[in-house]
């Protein structure tokens, strides 16, 4: 029997990644354990941390207020959780050099678009407004830039015909639930 991977999971929005990940870990399809949901604000998805008696906690950046002093409140926050993987799952907000020297390399992320394409917060209207034909999704170990760090998995998705932003983003995000499913089951043999 080995220890379960524990994964700190952080969001801002509605979570459904999030969920996936956490039906798939119920149903014993994935041998990892949430430790802890974190969020920058008060995000609906939390509540599926809660429902399952998982602990969470918020660290709110205010507007104008002191970034670095936020990354490091995050970064204990996270840390006391002690995560062998932390997850940013719909979480909108770039971490600092804090956060990144204590859990680089083990802090993923998941972004609706075939990385390098379409980096930033609107990656799904940027492919649309492209006129591209495939996009998909992407997840990869978080760096210093904007969605640039290695490309751990990716899927492709077909645009189709009189898609709009949110049916290729709900499309996208089937595929997006799937691989980091897939990605976080096969964490230990690819990265310990
Ligand atoms: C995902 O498409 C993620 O890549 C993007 O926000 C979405 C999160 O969805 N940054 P949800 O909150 O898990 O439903």
């Amino acid at each position: 029997m080995t220890v379960p991977l524990r994964c700190v999971v952080l969001i801002s929005g509605t979570g459904t990644l999030l969920n996936a990940l956490l039906e798939a870990i119920d149903a014993g399809k994935v041998d990892a354990q949430v430790v802890a949901v974190g969020a920058d604000r008060a995000a609906p998805g939390l509540q599926f941390a809660t429902d399952r008696g998982i602990d969470t906690f918020i660290v709110k950046l205010d507007r104008g207020g002191d970034r670095a002093e936020w990354d490091r409140a995050l970064t204990e926050a996270t840390a006391s959780f002690h995560p062998d993987l932390v997850i940013s799952a719909g979480f909108m907000k770039l971490v600092g050099r804090w956060f990144l020297e204590r859990f680089g390399g083990r802090f993923i992320n998941t972004h609706p678009a075939l990385l390098p394409s379409f980096p930033g917060a609107h990656a799904v209207r940027d492919a649309l407004a492209a006129s591209v034909e495939v996009t998909g999704c992407t997840i990869f170990a978080v760096d210093e830039g904007v969605d640039t760090g290695p490309i751990i998995a990716q899927t492709a998705v077909a645009v189709l015909p009189g898609d709009d932003e949110a049916s290729l983003h709900e499309r996208i995000k089937v595929e997006e639930r799937r691989l980091l499913i897939k990605v976080v089951k096969e964490w230990r043999r690819n990265h310990e």
